[in-house]
């Protein structure tokens, strides 16, 4: 679709891919974006609506709604990683992640579906990770949200194609956020994930993997176990 005169809402914008997710989206013509974010008093980021938007609030998402009722282009990008390592810690950081990566993007996808419809079809993209296809020790419960997020994005790619709309999942590796100030990995730079986003946007593609650890991952979806958790 074209992202050119688009009208689009961004969650978790603040800052991180958020951010760099609006800045794209200006850079390449949209004629308004709307910032998701949880608290808009603190938000000055220039050529933006800001919007109040906590996706694990019903009335807030609802609200949102109504209001970016010209969206074209929804973007599901707000996400954390609050959940405990494998074999101990508390699991209340893991039902977190499940109410924000999973069900927020759930929950903001269906309220804006009949937007989407309504404005001609339009874009729906949900930021996941490669961590959709591969778990860790560190991350089990981020990774199973993750999953459970693409699983919802393959729903509703199904479910959507009536309408038009183009349901669009973005998987990557790490990416130089906040999120991964303490991780000391090489590092795709969040412009690039928003750039690469936009290019799949405009061409009606449903899938971008952003870098070799989503491409290889990926790949290896096909073949034995230990590609993906190599024993040695
Ligand atoms: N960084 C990576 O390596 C990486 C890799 C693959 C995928 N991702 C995914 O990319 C997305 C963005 O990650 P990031 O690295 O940019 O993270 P980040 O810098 O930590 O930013 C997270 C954003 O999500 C917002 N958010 C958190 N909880 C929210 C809620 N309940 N409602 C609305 N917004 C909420 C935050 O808002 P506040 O400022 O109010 O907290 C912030 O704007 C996430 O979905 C993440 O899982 C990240």
């Amino acid at each position: 679709m074209k992202i050119e005169g688009s009208v689009a809402l961004v969650t978790g914008a603040n800052r991180g891919i958020g951010v760099a997710f609006c800045r794209a989206l200006l850079a390449r013509g949209a004629a308004k974006v709307y910032a998701g974010v949880r608290r808009p008093e603190d938000f000055a980021e220039p050529g933006l609506e800001p919007l109040r938007l906590d996706v694990t609030d019903p009335e807030q998402i609802a609200a949102a709604a109504r209001t970016a009722s010209d969206a074209t282009i929804v973007i599901n990008n707000a996400g954390i990683q609050a959940g405990p390592s494998l074999l101990e810690g508390s699991l209340d950081g893991a039902r977190q992640e499940l109410e924000v990566n999973y069900l927020g993007t759930w929950a903001v996808s269906r309220a804006f579906a009949p937007v989407l419809a309504a404005n001609g079809g339009g874009a729906l993209v949900n930021m996941l990770s490669v961590a959709s296809w591969r778990s860790t020790k560190r991350f089990p419960s981020y990774a199973a949200s993750k999953a459970a997020q693409w699983s919802v994005t393959n729903a509703l790619r199904v479910a959507l194609r009536e309408q038009g709309t183009l349901v669009v999942g973005v998987h990557v590796g790490w990416v130089d956020t906040g999120a991964t100030a303490g991780v000391d990995e090489p590092k795709t730079d969040a412009a690039e994930v928003a750039a690469q986003t936009m290019d799949a946007i405009a061409r009606d593609e449903p899938e971008v993997l952003v870098d070799e650890t989503a491409r290889r991952v990926r790949a290896a979806l096909s073949g034995p176990l230990d590609l993906i958790y190599p024993t040695g």
